[in-house]
């Protein structure tokens, strides 16, 4: 590993020698071209709870670069592989656009998931979505387009459906009216990316996922009430009224899921909702987080929030049809209680690790 550096596409070369797959020169892609093996790719947001777990699965058979400001993610997520050839990491942000383009040149794919993910903010600061998510992924696309790179994969997410009326919602369900700036932005990014392939000869998949909970996770539900509780064991604060019903999906199901759909399909811009087939409320997660903490008689203090949301941007019902990618052939392994339980599990054994 070397830090701030550009090695991994040489070292690429020398350590896949044989297996190199010239990525430019075919459109759409060949099997070859889609197998994730032996390829040079960046991930951005590698340091982050996602990103992290993909850069975990892709360093098996790939030479991995993370590009990463840290403003979120962890390096001690990356530690394991500090010491490895093929594994180069970067500190840089997306929007200095010099080393992005450094960093994105004779890559063949980026997978993008540096974003500001925190929905909430979207009603104090304006700002943070469009320059974060809509600025940085602009950014990137036009790194690509200028180094010839031409095969992104792009982690949106199932809030630019905004209040669906079908449920299961499916990817061909419009109009996408998204109600939170986060939705705003990543559904911006969408158009983009959609745009960028079809203008130049590109080629995307764009995740539209559901909650992904799991080891490491920084942020969101989970992280949120295991912190309160460790405070206060007798009370929790839940924000809106705790009927807020959403699919969770183990984070390791959704990185097999995001490999699987780029390995397998091949149109210039693929999208698929990446979920679980079920829902849960946020009262029933409250139980398991604190029945997995040992604890019996909390009290739960509802906020009540806005009409029952725990906050504005937060929709009630979220659950997405993921038929798209199961006719393809990806299952997801558990369903949300399921992916709650191991999710919480995984946190609880962090935290006492920390
Ligand atoms: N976690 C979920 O449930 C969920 C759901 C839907 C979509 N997503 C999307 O998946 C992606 C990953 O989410 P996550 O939960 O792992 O979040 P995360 O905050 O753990 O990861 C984001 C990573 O991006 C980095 N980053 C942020 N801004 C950057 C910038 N300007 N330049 C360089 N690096 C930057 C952070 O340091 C962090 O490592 C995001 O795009 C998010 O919007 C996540």
């Amino acid at each position: 590993m070397q830090e701030n550096t550009q090695k991994s596409a040489g070292n690429h070369k020398e350590n896949y020698a044989g297996k190199c797959i010239e990525s430019k020169k075919n459109y759409p892609s060949s099997d070859a071209q889609k197998t994730l093996e032996g390829k040079s790719i960046l991930v951005t947001g590698g340091a982050g709870f996602i990103g992290s777990h993909l850069v975990d699965r892709l360093l098996k058979n790939n030479a991995v670069t993370v590009l990463d400001n840290f403003s979120s993610g962890k390096k001690e997520f990356l530690e394991r592989h500090l010491q490895n050839p093929n594994f180069s990491l970067i500190t840089a942000d997306l929007l200095d656009y010099a080393a992005l383009e450094k960093a994105v040149s004779g890559k063949d794919m980026v997978f993008h998931l540096a974003a500001n993910p925190d929905v909430k903010l979207g009603a104090e600061n304006t700002r943070v979505h469009l320059e974060q998510n809509v600025l940085a992924t602009y950014n990137i696309l036009e790194a690509m387009r200028k180094t010839g790179v031409r095969r992104i994969a792009f982690t949106s997410t199932s809030t630019v459906y905004g209040e669906a009326a079908v449920v299961p919602t499916p990817e061909d369900y419009g109009p996408l009216l998204p109600i939170s700036l986060y939705g705003a932005s990543k559904l911006s990014c969408e158009a983009l990316i959609s745009s960028y392939c079809h203008t130049f000869e590109m080629q995307s998949w764009i995740y539209r996922f559901a909650n992904i909970v799991g080891e490491r996770g920084t942020h969101g539900v989970l992280v949120d009430f295991i912190r309160k509780l460790r405070q206060n064991p007798h009370e929790l604060e839940i924000l809106g009224s705790g009927k807020q019903s959403k699919s969770y999906l183990e984070v390791k199901d959704c990185v097999k899921a995001m490999i699987y759909a780029v390995e397998n399909s091949g149109e210039p811009t693929n999208v698929f909702n990446i979920g679980s087939r079920d829902a849960i409320d946020v009262t029933r997660i409250a139980d398991i987080v604190a029945e997995k903490m040992g604890l019996v008689g909390v009290n739960y203090r509802y906020t009540g929030g806005v009409n029952g949301r725990g906050w504005k941007g937060d929709v009630m019902i979220m659950m997405l049809s993921i038929d798209k990618i199961e006719r393809l052939g990806w299952k997801p392994e558990l369903g949300s209680e399921g992916a709650i339980e191991m999710a919480v599990e995984a946190l609880l054994k962090d935290q006492a690790a920390r």
